[in-house]
């Protein structure tokens, strides 16, 4: 028999009790369990960036984190993201530079471009890139994605 691990977490705001097998990583209890599936699973060895989460603030790769390591904590996926306005200013700079074009890599490359708005106001765009190292798209040559995270970074920069 599987081992399992009374879990107390928070998503999205939720706080969420489960019996969560101890194997389990923290993605997949997000799509499979709690049915957030915004997040995707990628390459799961921590390499693509595509499960790209929160947790206690911090983005991390939910295909490398154990779901009963988040027992205690706080995790906000793109669902939560969204809903609560945080991410809007990049998700209309996404939609306006044309920087998705299948969308699979787009919510992990949200979650990531939105900790580097929060952190690091002044990047420039090689830092830009340099953040986005570890989020990979198949689709958009990086180009639109990166000229897309340097508006929103320029316009918050305006209006301060
Ligand atoms: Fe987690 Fe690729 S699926 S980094
Ligand atoms: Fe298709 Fe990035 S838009 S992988």
């Amino acid at each position: 028999m599987e081992y399992a691990l009374d879990t107390t977490l928070t998503v999205n705001g939720t706080v969420v009790t489960r019996r969560i097998p101890a194997r389990q990583h923290l993605i997949d209890f997000l799509r499979e369990e709690l049915g957030l599936t915004g997040s995707h699973t990628g390459c799961e060895h921590g390499v693509c960036g595509t499960c790209t989460v929160r947790v206690d603030g911090r983005i991390v790769r939910g295909c490398l984190m154990l779901a009963v390591q988040a027992d205690g904590r706080r995790v906000d996926t793109i669902e939560g993201l969204s809903d609560s306005g945080e991410i809007a200013e990049l998700q209309e700079a996404f939609h306006r530079r044309n920087a998705l074009q299948c969308g699979f890599c787009t919510p992990g490359m949200l979650v990531a471009a939105h900790d580097l708005v929060a952190n690091q106001p002044g990047a420039s765009r090689e830092r830009i890139r340099e953040h986005l190292s570890g989020n990979y798209c198949r689709c958009t040559g990086y180009q639109a994605i990166v000229d897309a995270i340097e508006d929103v970074l320029v316009a918050r920069r305006q209006k301060t």
